[in-house]
């Protein structure tokens, strides 16, 4: 990815960095509550960038507006988080992200999980080409939601 590649029509996309994660975890909070991970989660993420991709949207105003995140094994990729923040959802932002990672995910197979009741998230996905193959019981703690496995070819 290019640093300073912009995407939409106002947001730029950049490699995420510890330095980043204070606000980040505001919005993580914001955007999935008792879901959140921890600051020391993502911390150990960035601490893996053989095998970790995580990248951040940045508005105008150098505000980060989304973040999502990738993880590579050898012939598999999975999408391990996806966040946009409510006044920049529908604007395009979150289907940046997930290129860029599908970018980064080069001809591997990548699978996510998504809340079973997220239809947003999921019409995102099915529009990047995944489709669903399976189902996980009670995955989401502590809600007790099912996931929705989707994988792309
Ligand atoms: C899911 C999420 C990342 C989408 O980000 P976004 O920037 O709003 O998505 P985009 O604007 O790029 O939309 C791309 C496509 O996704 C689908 N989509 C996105 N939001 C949607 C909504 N609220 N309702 C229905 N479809 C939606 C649409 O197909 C949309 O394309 P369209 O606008 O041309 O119809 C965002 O809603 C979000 O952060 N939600 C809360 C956190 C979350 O659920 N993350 C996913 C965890 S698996």
């Amino acid at each position: 990815m290019n640093d300073t590649a912009r995407v939409g029509a106002a947001v730029t996309l950049r490699p995420m960095r510890v330095g980043h994660l204070p606000e980040i975890m505001a919005l993580e909070t914001e955007l999935f509550g008792a879901e959140a991970w921890t600051e020391g989660m993502l911390r150990s993420e960035l601490a893996d960038p053989d095998t970790r991709h995580y990248t951040i949207a940045v508005d105008p105003g150098g505000n980060i507006v989304g973040y999502a995140g990738l993880v590579t094994y050898d012939h598999e990729a999975h999408v391990l988080t996806v966040g946009v923040v409510p006044d920049w959802q529908r604007r395009g932002v979150g289907a940046s992200l997930l290129a860029d990672l599908l970018d980064a995910a080069g001809p591997r197979r990548v699978l996510l999980e998504v809340r079973a009741d997220n239809e947003a998230a999921q019409r995102l996905y099915v529009r990047h080409g995944f489709r669903p193959v399976g189902r996980r019981g009670g995955y989401y703690q502590p809600s007790g939601m099912d996931a929705v496995v989707m994988a792309r070819a």
